[in-house]
């Protein structure tokens, strides 16, 4: 049934018009001439946001365009959106959830009610007993099934039950216990558990489950594998489960079903997302290896940019404004992909892990009334830690034919512990300074034939130039700053959901997939006929026994 309070399409509403006229009139105009035009520039495309620094001089945007993509948040509704997850209104509207990640960092003294429960009640007390627990641990009071204290931990999840806390530990890893080994097993692909185990010693190894629904397929059958290995390498009976598995979920029914006592279960509910819940439950692994004061102090930096999100106008305002451009550039600029180039080797993971907070939250394309979109949703989201991508793919970057706006993020500090050795961190930044500088403003014909090049060379050392970045830059990652930046994206992320009028916190489009591969894997273990199979596949799974000797 249609809904009467439907907004206007999008590509019907005259904010994205005129937008598209300003689309037509801004052409070619390069950063050269922004910035030659307006000395300030670079002062008056800087907003602070409690440790960060963004720089967004360097994007293709002038004040009208800041003003109209401004009035298009404004028409579309984001400010009323945000305040109603914020509420814990059910703004998941196809699962019927409210979508409060964001009460996961509130203060104890807060009161958010869902369903006449205050939830924040709830989110202390998980956050009590993940210290306790912790601190147990940490401290090698906890003991194993034979009585030796922990020395390894090993996180078994997938998607946002692994991607968060794996990022964050490595982002992570100076403020880590060193004596204890972390592990993070996600692949159904018996070599990933083989891998992390292999070394191990299973009195003093323990496993986090770590499924929001317990049932998804890769994780149970990583976890029964798991079990197995222990109980082998222990000799011993179920009984020892209780010392070496604990559970992060949503489901205490399934937790109780797969062996583990629900007294060993850390709770999260059904209004965090999987893709925005590492700072629930899910981030005991992280807790573990930073302590539960380094935690608080990350929950701090989450909580730093919540505020900010909701209370800084809409000029200051860091994720809006990079909500905004995204919707700049897939709209009006064709861009099909975001890239993310962290120069810090501990945020090898962060990229990502953006790319499920970004891609299953906004790859979609009905809108929420369930209409096909006629606009382009969410980018593709890639990149690696900078300097290595500066010898493998910014080629493309530079001289390739694609528009790929891209986020440069750095710290100033390098971690104290590294000592920097031969000056390697002023040669890291300066690389990353130097990318933003060569992406915006190339260099020219002339400038090269200047250099005395010959002229049939001249256009293969030619750079155009003009694309956009962001520079991020912090002091030093920290804690807390790692909780600024993934709740600065989590928000762009929002903004731009709420613009494209996408519900960003469902994710159906992994069903199918997990549907047929049920279907199919009798077929590969027993020869079973499914009902239905293309011929491509048919054969491929002929092929798959063939080699299997079946
Ligand atoms: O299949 C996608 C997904 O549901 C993600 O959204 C989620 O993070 C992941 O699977 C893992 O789910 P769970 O934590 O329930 O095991």
């Amino acid at each position: 049934m249609a809904d009467t309070n439907a907004r206007p399409r999008l590509d019907q509403t005259p904010q994205w018009n005129a937008l598209g006229k300003h689309r037509e009139e801004f052409g070619d105009t390069h950063l050269r001439e922004l910035f030659a035009a307006d000395p300030e520039r670079a002062e008056r495309y800087t907003v602070q946001v409690g440790d960060l620094t963004l720089d967004y001089s360097k994007q293709l945007v002038t004040d009208e365009t800041l003003q109209l993509l401004r009035d298009l948040a404004a028409a579309t509704g984001v400010a009323e959106l945000r305040d109603a997850m914020f509420r814990g209104d059910k703004i998941n509207i196809t699962e019927n959830r409210a979508v409060l990640h964001t009460a996961l960092r509130t203060q104890s003294a807060e009161v958010i009610d869902v369903d006449g429960e205050n939830v924040v009640e709830g989110v202390h007390q998980v956050l009590t007993k993940m210290s306790t627990f912790s601190d147990r641990v940490r401290s090698g009071e906890w003991k194993g099934h034979t009585g030796k204290a922990i020395k390894a931990v090993v996180n078994v999840g997938i998607g946002g039950s692994d991607l968060g806390p794996a990022m964050a530990y490595e982002a992570l890893r100076p403020y880590t216990a060193r004596d204890l080994t972390f592990r993070f097993v996600s692949n159904v692909d018996g070599a990933d558990l083989h891998e992390a185990v292999r070394d191990l010693d299973p009195e003093t190894t323990l496993f986090i489950i770590a499924s929001k629904t317990f049932t998804t397929i890769e994780t149970i059958t990583n976890a029964k594998a798991a079990k197995k290995w222990l109980l082998d390498g222990l000799a011993a009976d179920e009984s020892a489960v209780a010392k070496h598995f604990v559970a992060l979920s949503t489901n205490g029914e399934k937790v109780a079903e797969f062996g583990i006592d629900t007294a060993n279960m850390f709770e999260f509910w059904d209004w965090v997302g999987g893709r925005y819940s590492f700072d629930s439950a899910i981030g005991l692994s992280l807790m573990l290896a930073i302590g539960p004061d380094r935690f608080r102090e990350m929950l701090a930096g989450f909580r730093l940019v919540d505020e900010h999100f909701k209370t800084a106008p809409p000029e200051a305002n860091a994720p809006l404004l990079l909500g905004l451009l995204g919707v700049w550039y897939g709209g009006f600029f064709d861009a099909q992909s975001h890239a993310v180039l962290p120069y810090s080797h501990y945020m090898s993971k962060f990229t990502a892990y953006l790319q499920q907070l970004d891609m299953e939250s906004n790859g979609k394309s009905v809108d929420r009334e369930g209409n096909p979109v006629s606009w382009q949703t969410g980018p593709v989201v890639w990149g690696t830690p900078g300097t290595n991508g500066q010898h493998a793919y910014y080629q493309l970057l530079h001289q390739g034919t694609k528009m790929i706006p891209a986020d440069l993020i750095g710290f100033a500090r390098p971690i104290a512990e590294l000592g920097d050795l031969a000056g390697q961190h002023d040669l890291l930044m300066a690389n990353l300074f130097a990318q933003g500088q060569a992406l915006a403003f190339g260099k020219t014909a002339e400038e090269v034939e200047a250099e005395g090049v010959a002229a049939e060379q001249v256009p293969h050392r030619t750079f155009r130039g003009n694309h956009p970045t962001t520079t991020i830059l912090a002091a030093e990652l920290t804690p807390s700053v790692l909780g600024q930046l993934v709740a600065l994206y989590e928000h762009k992320v929002f903004v731009q959901g709420a613009i494209w009028n996408i519900d960003s916190f469902d994710q159906w489009g992994v069903e199918l997939g997990k549907v047929l591969a049920k279907r199919v894997e009798p077929a590969l273990t027993e020869g079973a006929e499914v009902p239905g199979l293309d011929a491509s596949t048919s054969a491929l799974v002929a092929r798959y026994r063939a080699l299997r000797g079946r």
